[in-house]
């Protein structure tokens, strides 16, 4: 049996952790780990001498109505996922460290930040950008490694780093998809708001990006017929509210998208990038 992964709670103790082990990789989370963190955590091992896994649901990247109070918890797993994909420690501040009182710095990073999650998230991605910046300063990491699942906030990292150089290599990490009944679906620790059967309805978005990817490699040009070929999917499952369903070029910029309705109670969201292993990339040229 493996001992359990330590956990460091102070900035001192972090420091104190990672002082003179060599080239650290930093894997940022929210906790809640699964095998998409895993994958994450696996390739940082392999690059790097010391990996730390930091475990914080950012309150600053919570919009008013959004899920912040019951955004899931389970530090004791964590401890075991994070440590069976070889991870040395786990970095678990309060909110009291992260933010303590007369807290009032942050970073706002523009342009890929706006559209699509930015434009329905007001704050999301300043939120977030603030978080890295303050987790690869305190773990002063030489690779930080983020999920395609996300892409927009992979690019808006990236641009964070470039913007403000930042001394870090920014890694990207492909999807990892659930197999079994929801297969296609990608793993994330809010699935586990939704039952067996609306995981299964919720492969849907998988499956209509899919589409429109298959409509765009098989010729299809016009970017509302792409469109189309994944909006035909999603009307047909009735628990869907689509915030926004938009086809983007590689520096975000919208190329063509459905104006949204107002947003329902559940809605899912996924991204998929040029190199997801949905292989969607060939769409943005
Ligand atoms: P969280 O949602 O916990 O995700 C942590 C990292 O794991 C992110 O880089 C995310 O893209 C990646 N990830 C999650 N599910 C994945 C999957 N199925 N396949 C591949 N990678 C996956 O994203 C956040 O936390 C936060 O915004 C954070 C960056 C930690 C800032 O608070």
């Amino acid at each position: 049996v493996p001992a359990l992964l330590p956990v460091v709670e102070s900035v001192s103790a972090l420091r104190e952790a990672l002082a003179g082990r060599g080239r650290v990789g930093l894997v940022p989370t929210m906790g809640y780990l699964h095998s998409g963190h895993a994958t994450l955590i696996e390739q940082a091992r392999r690059e790097n001498d010391v990996v730390v896994v930091s475990v914080f649901v950012n309150p600053l990247q919570f919009g008013p109505k959004e899920d912040l109070s019951r955004y899931p918890r389970d530090l004791e797993n964590d401890r075991r996922v994070a440590g069976a994909a070889g991870a040395d420690l786990i970095f678990h501040p309060s909110g009291d460290v992260m933010y303590p009182a007369g807290f009032g710095s942050g970073v706002s990073v523009g342009g890929v930040s706006r559209a699509l999650e930015g434009a329905s998230r007001p704050g999301h991605f300043d939120g977030v950008a603030t978080v890295v910046l303050k987790l690869l300063n305190l773990t002063r990491a030489d690779r930080a490694y983020f999920g395609e699942k996300d892409w927009q906030q992979l690019a808006v990292v990236r641009q964070l780093v470039r913007d403000l150089n930042v001394p870090v290599q920014v890694v990207g990490v492909p999807t990892v998809r659930a197999s079994g009944g929801a297969a296609g679906l990608a793993l994330s620790s809010r699935n586990s708001y939704l039952t067996a059967e609306q995981q299964v309805r919720a492969t849907v978005l998988s499956r209509a990006l899919r589409a429109m990817q298959g409509a765009f490699v098989g010729g299809e040009r016009e970017v509302d017929a792409v469109l189309e070929a994944g909006l035909a999917l999603l009307r047909a499952e009735p628990e869907v509210t689509l915030d926004y369903l938009s086809v983007v070029d590689d520096a975000l910029n919208v190329v063509g998208q459905c104006p949204s309705p107002a947003a329902g109670d559940v809605s899912y969201s996924e991204q998929h990038g040029p190199s997801s292993n949905l292989h969607t990339g060939d769409m943005y040229r």
